[in-house]
């Protein structure tokens, strides 16, 4: 009888500790993301591939917008790791700044996915991957499409995005690196526009009144300062895409519609849905899986020549 008792105790310790452990198992995963903001409408649509892949896949997504400054991005992850989260995921809005921070949440074995923008740090095991975009890759592919189809005009204004953001930052360095393989094409007033539409505009209004018909193209380093800047050149009274040629980098349904309307020349692709990427390698992590260090989207150049067939199947 004795040992019979034992034996049913220490079935029941086993039922309740497979019990512990399957419950554990089914435990949602809880995620936290500091996103940068909602500057674009690019913006938009990686938040909500973020939100509603996590909704599908069951994931308790914790989600701080950071309204453009990065004060409130670090308080957002410093709280994700108070909170004792799974996995962070940190849309950095500039490069610098990261480490004390990114070392908090090391120091608590929460690994950090760095979505979409880099960050610069001396310790790269300070977050567990980087999935994003080659924003270097962009600006060249710009400035390619800009020297094939110039012809005679050679004068650029360009709409820088936000100052010290990793998009900012190899946009206009590769585009310039480009430039200086084709001397005849000169920028001839650069200006950030923060990735705002209503930056864009402002910039492009101040550079058509300091430098008038001088300006032959306008490279924006995204579409909604693109579409920003159209607004100012139809309000000058001259033609976008004609008058002035525009290349811009997203790739946004409105950005492509604009390449169908003959009003942007090209733009070069820039694709926000992160999300499904984002949570496979969460998974990934979670199970103690390697993963790459660094990922990267394919990204191609969408002008006149593929634009009509591409934008009945824009997602974004
Ligand atoms: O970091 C990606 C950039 O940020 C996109 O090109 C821009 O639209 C966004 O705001």
């Amino acid at each position: 009888m004795a040992s019979l008792l034992k034996k049913l105790g220490s079935f029941a310790a086993g039922a309740t500790l497979l019990f512990a452990a399957s419950a554990a198992l089914a435990k949602p995963l809880t995620v936290g993301f500091a996103q940068t903001g909602a500057e674009s409408a690019w913006r938009t649509a990686n938040t909500n591939s973020m939100k509603s892949e996590a909704e599908k896949r069951g994931i308790n997504l914790k989600f701080a917008d950071g309204q453009g400054k990065q004060e409130n991005q670090i308080r957002a992850v410093r709280t994700f790791v108070t909170q004792g989260v799974d996995a962070i995921v940190l849309a950095p809005i500039v490069e610098t700044g990261w480490e004390p921070v990114l070392r908090e949440a090391k120091r608590a074995k929460i690994p950090v996915v760095i979505m979409d923008r880099k960050v610069q740090t001396s310790d790269e095991s300070l977050y567990a991957c980087f999935i994003g975009s080659d924003f270097y890759k962009e600006g060249a592919m710009a400035a390619e499409w800009i020297a094939k189809n110039a012809g005679s005009r050679s004068k650029i204004v360009e709409l820088q995005g936000t100052p010290g953001s990793a998009a900012a930052n190899e946009r206009r360095k590769a585009f310039a690196d480009e430039l200086a393989k084709n001397p005849a094409l000169k920028i001839i007033d650069s200006q950030s526009g923060d990735f705002r539409r209503s930056g864009g505009k402002e910039v492009m209004e101040a550079f058509l009144k300091k430098h008038g018909k001088d300006i032959e193209i306008v490279y924006a380093h995204n579409d909604d300062m693109a579409l920003g800047a159209i607004q100012a050149i139809e309000e000058a009274g001259l033609k976008p895409g004609k008058d002035i040629l525009i290349v811009s980098i997203d790739a946004i349904k409105e950005g492509v519609q604009a390449v169908v309307d003959g009003k942007i020349n090209a733009v070069v692709e820039c694709n926000p849905l992160f999300g499904p990427k984002i949570y496979d390698t969460i998974a990934k992590i979670k199970a103690g899986e390697p993963v790459e260090r660094s990922s990267y989207n394919v990204d191609i150049v969408i002008d006149s020549t593929n634009a009509a067939a591409l934008i009945g199947q824009r997602q974004y």
